[in-house]
């Protein structure tokens, strides 16, 4: 009896995990299209920068802008790689299945890559091109860390 009503007390506190964590999205291809919406804005965003880095004669203006929307951008993904969103999505999800077994190590490279992106942030508020350039390495570092393991070649 005693085990039992145990059993039912772990079985609902699963449920109440599960309907957390996933009742921020609708369907598990929601998810999926809102963590690579926001993976597209950061790598877009990166793109911009790294064009003005290699230009002759950067708009700082034009990085500083960029530099804080990645940095707005890079807290949203995460969220969004919950159970029962493996597999699916258009296009299809690039995510490795170990992502979802390796939670807090992705969680600790997501967590890197937060970081460097606050102080490219902070580099580009500062405007000294050097600064910018050499956190900007940086910064795509912690992103490869992550894509070399977790993100499925094209
Ligand atoms: C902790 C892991 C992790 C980090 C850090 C990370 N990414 Fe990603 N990224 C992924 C995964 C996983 C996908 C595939 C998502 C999917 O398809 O469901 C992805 C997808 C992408 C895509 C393809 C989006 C699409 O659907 O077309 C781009 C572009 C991208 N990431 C850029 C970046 C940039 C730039 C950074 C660094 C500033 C970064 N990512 C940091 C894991 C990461």
């Amino acid at each position: 009896m005693k085990k039992s009503l145990f059993l039912l007390a772990v079985a609902g506190t699963l449920v109440t995990l599960g309907a957390t964590a996933y009742a921020q999205f609708k369907k598990p291809e929601d998810a999926i299209r809102y963590r690579q919406s926001a993976m597209v804005l950061i790598g877009n965003h990166m793109w911009r920068i790294n064009e003005q880095l290699k230009s002759a004669n950067p708009d700082v203006q034009v990085i500083q802008r960029s530099a804080a929307v990645v940095e707005v951008a890079s807290k949203l993904p995460f969220e969004a790689f919950v159970p029962g969103s493996e597999t699916g999505g258009t296009p299809a999800t690039r995510a490795k299945p170990e992502l979802f077994k390796d939670m807090d190590k992705v969680k600790s490279l997501a967590e890197k890559m937060q970081g460097e992106v606050v102080k490219l942030n902070a580099a580009a508020k500062g405007g000294d091109i050097a600064a910018i350039k050499a956190q900007f390495g940086e910064t795509g570092k912690s992103c490869k860390a992550c894509h070399d393991d977790y993100r499925k070649e094209l």
